[in-house]
């Protein structure tokens, strides 16, 4: 048996949007606090609050958007504590995760500085769940009304002449669930409503995203779109991979046992079947495709470390999380005529995190890593791609062992990306390159011997990418060895 695959380098399906490779990052843990912002006092090097060897590295991935303030801390969340004087900033309990004190030092100004530092476009969720119309109003006139209003004048007064440009605004936040356990029809509504008073001024031109369904909840899409699709850019999808069970136990972020390597994969796959579902519905109310699949938290979800806080949601990071990143980001790109854009959760400290941090000590995950070899597809044209995969098979399980996406480039070099999720098996794959003169190949790989292998503070390089030789070209025909557990990126000139 083997993996066969044929790219057209000269077919072209449309633009892999780049926002697909967007991040999250929420008042949770230590995402916010710790991870970004350590204040201008703190002995870790910053730039006016904000840690610089964090926005080193992440600058290297090139984040295109950067989703705040939540999360379920969006809907509890009023932006008017944390703006103005930091030391007279409200401090409030964060009830949803870990119940600790937040003093509201990271607010809506140190974000958007947060942003051009890392040079992302900035994505607001607002509070529908225990905010008002109101609130969320003056919200959008404080960031981006130019000229003089009660608003634009408070944020002159904070020290901001100009407003900011933003494009992305989420109107609430799992609102079936921590964002007011409503109703489809209901939210619907709401949603209406709110979103009427999210004013475009001057040349701003705001993106609605509209809170969507959680998983499989094909009635809250069907709802959604019939009542408000007129009304919105985007609609959300929230999906993670857990191997176990959400309340029970989701399973342990290292020394885990064979059979929750599959069910990860398993059930990272199942992101396919839901993009396709949802798809279909919305198609049928804007078979344009204009309204965006926006799958704004996605990603693992593990057991927390034992002894940090329940409600800070910090797990390790593995080679498992690396094909999972693989894995999904491969299946957005083949579906980016709907998926516009894709933000994994969280970006530091929380759940599938790009970066861990310990004090004053930085480590890069296999999933950055894997967020750095894949970020060539960022705008790239998608080109035509055919993959018969072998199936990998455990139990009652089985899916396809290699996972692809192929873009070019503007300079015209063809980009491959590949994912073998056998964790005992390598795989052989030949490609049939149509369409180009194969001249020269360069590839990288991440792969490791253990299913766990991940990066610790004492040992950080365990898992990071290394050249990668083992294929064969013959005329147009490229022979590969992917290694078991592997994440393979080529590039062809
Ligand atoms: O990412 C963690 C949480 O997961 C978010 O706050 C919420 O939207 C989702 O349930």
């Amino acid at each position: 048996m083997s993996n066969k695959a044929i790219i057209n380098a000269d077919v072209k399906k449309g633009t892999i949007n780049k926002n697909i490779y967007g991040h999250f990052a929420e008042h949770l843990g230590r995402c916010i606090y710790e991870g970004f912002w350590v204040g201008e006092d703190s002995d870790i090097p910053n730039t006016n609050g904000i840690r610089n060897d964090v926005v080193e590295a992440l600058k290297n991935i090139k984040i295109p958007v950067l989703r705040w303030p939540g999360g379920c801390f969006a809907d509890e969340y009023h932006w008017k504590d944390g703006i103005g004087p930091r030391e007279n900033r409200k401090r409030m309990v964060n009830t949803h995760w870990g119940g600790v004190i937040e003093n509201n030092h990271f607010g809506t100004h140190e974000f958007f500085m947060l942003c051009d530092m890392l040079e992302t476009e900035p994505y607001v969720c607002g509070n529908v769940g225990s905010g008002t119309v109101q609130e969320m109003s003056e919200w959008v006139e404080y960031m981006t009304f130019n000229g003089e209003s009660p608003m634009a004048n408070l944020r002159q007064e904070n020290g901001k002449e100009e407003p900011w440009a933003l494009t992305y605004f989420g109107v609430g936040n799992e609102n079936w669930g921590c964002g007011g356990n409503m109703r489809p029809q209901y939210y619907a509504d709401l949603y209406n409503r709110f979103q009427t008073y999210v004013r475009n001024y001057g040349e701003n031109k705001i993106y609605r995203i509209a809170g969507g369904p959680n998983v499989d909840d094909y009635k809250w899409t069907d709802v959604l779109m019939r009542e408000s699709a007129q009304h919105m850019d985007g609609l959300s999808l929230h999906y993670y991979t857990i191997p176990g069970e959400f309340w029970t136990g989701k399973g342990a972020a290292t020394n885990f046992p064979e059979d929750e390597w599959d069910a990860t994969m398993h059930k990272a796959y199942h992101i396919q079947e839901l993009i396709e579902k949802h798809s279909a519905i919305m198609d049928k109310y804007d078979p344009e495709k204009r309204v965006g699949l926006i799958i704004d938290e996605w990603g693992t979800w593990f057991d927390v470390e034992e002894g940090t806080n329940p409600g800070f949601l910090y797990q390790q990071n593995t080679i498992r999380d690396a094909l999972v990143a693989g894995v999904s980001l491969n299946i957005f790109n083949d579906h980016s005529e709907r998926v516009q854009m894709a933000n994994i959760a969280q970006t530091i400290n929380v759940l599938q995190s790009m970066i861990l941090t310990d004090k004053e000590k930085m480590i890069l995950t296999p999933t950055y890593h894997v967020f750095e070899m894949y970020k060539v597809h960022q705008d790239a044209a998608k080109v035509a791609l055919d993959i018969t995969s072998d199936t990998f098979k455990v139990g009652d399980k089985e899916m396809p062992q290699v996972t692809a996406s192929a873009s070019k480039a503007n300079d015209g070099n063809i980009n491959i990306t590949l994912c073998n999720v056998d964790r005992a098996s390598a795989a052989d794959l030949t490609i049939d390159l149509r369409g180009m003169d194969v001249n020269q190949i360069n590839g990288r790989v991440l792969t490791a011997n253990e299913m766990d292998a991940h990066n610790t503070f004492e040992n950080p390089d365990n898992v990071k990418p290394v050249k990668f030789t083992d294929f064969q070209v013959n005329g147009n025909e490229l022979s590969i060895n992917l290694p078991s557990k592997s994440v393979v990126a080529l590039t062809v000139e």
